[in-house]
């Protein structure tokens, strides 16, 4: 049976084909040692390494497992980084480099074992990664890189004439991986419930107040006390400002197309064009054969409305080299958040609240960042220190990435002038069934969402984090955020942060 999303209009190939448990929500005040807000891939990787070093555990999410982005990734497990070594070290030094190979690729060994050791059957598979030259791009991007991995020690990244799948120059790097998310994530679900860990669903967090007591509190008005906690909400939903304005959230597409079994060598694929295209296989297992994941067609999320010109175009991206694709099946898209200098943010919460620790900023590699922020913060709550704190430092700022902070920045400063816009459309009569538009009613701009009775519904347009102006998303019928990323169903209902409430509802009675 399909997991339902929370989001309308796609559905991923991992919703499709895999359940993920759902659980009731919290309905009175408990105590824990750690409250872990998300049930995504930091979240329930996180609960079962702190159950195991003898936490007492409680986990809340807003919807259920796997709704998230974890249920929309395509589960590429890469040590290579997608921002590539040789930038990272012009930003942080050869030395940051090194330590952000050794811990993707920990994580990657995480994973594994982590399946291993539970009995989760998620299809986890060793492979090599491909990082090939897109056409009219300049082969010294791969000569640097290669450089880089190898000064600082990794010697078995090669160059190759061909890569096995588009036939273009490349650099193979051993020892990647790939699994099914959502079968990983349904047996971590499987393992928490074995260790006594609790996982509340339908439960959304409005409040995380840090000190030696850390007291979340539920939309509900219900407490967590705990010792403890960790935001792991994809974009934290703690932090009002600090690290919102050190990362970018970004939609991303992804198809799945049919293919005949073994037309297609297995790898992880990734091409040298910014944005770039992202490509692995999926072996069959519904009797439907493989199925080729092409993801890609990145935007800054709220700042594009074009879903499905995005998807033709990864569709004809891809018929047009790889003959062998048959039927698309699946087509998705989700978030992810791109920092200054293409590492994750993992640690104390930068604006300050005691014993609250976030995990944000994927770039991309949020399947490892995620085994890597699990780690990290099991260790420093029971530990006290943790191994890499220094390199993935919510509180770091690179100097030498500083132009990427300024154009970011005058980005999300450009969107507060759609306050100044006149609305999409005129009157409410121009908002047609199914669709929603922004009209402007005084000085301020209201989201308007008819549905397919003819009914409408409005909300103010101010997103309730730092009040931006939201967007109509025709593709998956949401109204999305161009400064921070934060997503709202068409009734106006938070999906994703980092705001925490939904959109203030007005009557639709008093617009004209
Ligand atoms: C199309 C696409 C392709 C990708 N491909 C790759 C890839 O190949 N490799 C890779 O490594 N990464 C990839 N990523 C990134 C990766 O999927 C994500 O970074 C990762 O899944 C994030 O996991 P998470 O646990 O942080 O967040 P999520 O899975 O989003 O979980 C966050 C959870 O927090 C809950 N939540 C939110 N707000 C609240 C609240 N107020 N109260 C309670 N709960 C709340 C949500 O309901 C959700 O369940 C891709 C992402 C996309 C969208
Ligand atoms: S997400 Fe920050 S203002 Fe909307």
């Amino acid at each position: 049976m399909a997991l339902e999303s929370p989001v309308e209009g796609t559905s991923s190939l991992w919703q499709a084909t895999c359940d993920v448990p759902s659980f009731a929500p919290l309905t009175q005040d408990v105590e824990a040692d750690v409250c872990i807000v998300g049930a995504g891939l930091v979240g329930l990787t996180a609960a079962l390494r702190l159950v195991r070093a003898g936490r007492r555990v409680v986990v809340l999410d807003s919807h259920q497992p796997g709704r998230g982005n974890t249920g929309r990734t395509t589960a590429h497990l890469a040590s290579a980084l997608d921002d590539r070594f040789s930038e990272l070290a012009r930003v942080r030094g050869l030395d940051a480099a090194r330590q952000a190979w050794e811990s993707h690729a920990t994580a990657i060994d995480c994973i594994e074992a982590i399946a291993r050791d539970e009995d989760i059957d998620c299809d986890f598979q060793r492979l090599d990664g491909y990082l090939w030259l897109a056409p009219d791009q300049d082969p010294d991007r791969l000569r640097r890189e290669l450089e880089t991995v190898h000064a600082f020690g990794w010697h078995t990244v090669q160059a190759m004439e061909e890569d096995p799948l588009f036939g273009r120059p490349c650099l193979r790097f051993p020892d990647q991986a790939q699994f099914h998310p959502l079968k990983y994530l349904a047996g971590l679900c499987a393992a928490l419930q074995r260790s006594g860990a609790v996982i509340y669903g339908d439960t959304r967090v409005e409040d995380i107040a840090g000190g030696p007591v850390v007291v979340t509190t539920t939309a509900h008005g219900h407490r967590v006390r705990s010792g403890a906690a960790i935001v792991a909400t994809c974009s934290p939903i703690c932090d009002r400002f600090a690290v919102h304005s050190k990362q970018a959230s970004y939609t991303t597409y992804a198809i799945g197309l049919q293919l005949p079994p073994g037309s297609v060598p297995p790898g992880l694929y990734w091409d040298t064009i910014d944005p770039y295209h992202y490509v692995r296989l999926q072996p069959g297992g519904d009797g439907r054969g493989d199925v080729l994941l092409v993801g890609g067609e990145d935007h800054k999320t709220g700042q594009a409305d074009d879903g499905e010109r995005r998807f033709a175009a990864l569709e004809a991206w891809t018929r047009a080299r790889v003959p062998a694709a048959q039927e698309r099946l699946y087509r998705w898209s989700g978030q992810v958040f791109e920092t200054l200098d293409g590492l994750a943010h993992i640690g104390p919460d930068p604006a300050g609240a005691a014993n609250v620790y976030i995990a944000t900023g994927d770039s991309g590699m949020g399947m490892t960042h995620s085994t890597i922020a699990a780690m990290m913060l099991c260790a420093r709550i029971c530990d006290g220190e943790s191994e890499w704190s220094q390199l993935y430092d919510p509180r770091r700022r690179p100097l030498k990435a500083g132009g990427e902070f300024i154009r970011e920045n005058a980005n999300v400063a450009a969107q507060y002038a759609d306050w100044l816009r006149p609305g999409e459309v005129a009157s409410v009569e121009e908002v047609a069934p199914g669709s929603g538009a922004i009209l402007r009613s005084g000085l301020s701009r209201v989201a308007v969402y008819r549905d397919e009775t003819g009914d409408l519904h409005a909300c103010s347009a101010a997103c309730t984090h730092l009040l931006g102006s939201v967007t109509w998303n025709h593709l998956e019928k949401t109204w999305d955020c161009p400064c921070h990323g934060s997503r709202f169903d068409r009734l106006g209902d938070v999906l994703a942060g980092p705001a925490r409430a939904g959109l203030r509802v007005l009557d639709p009675r008093t617009l004209r």
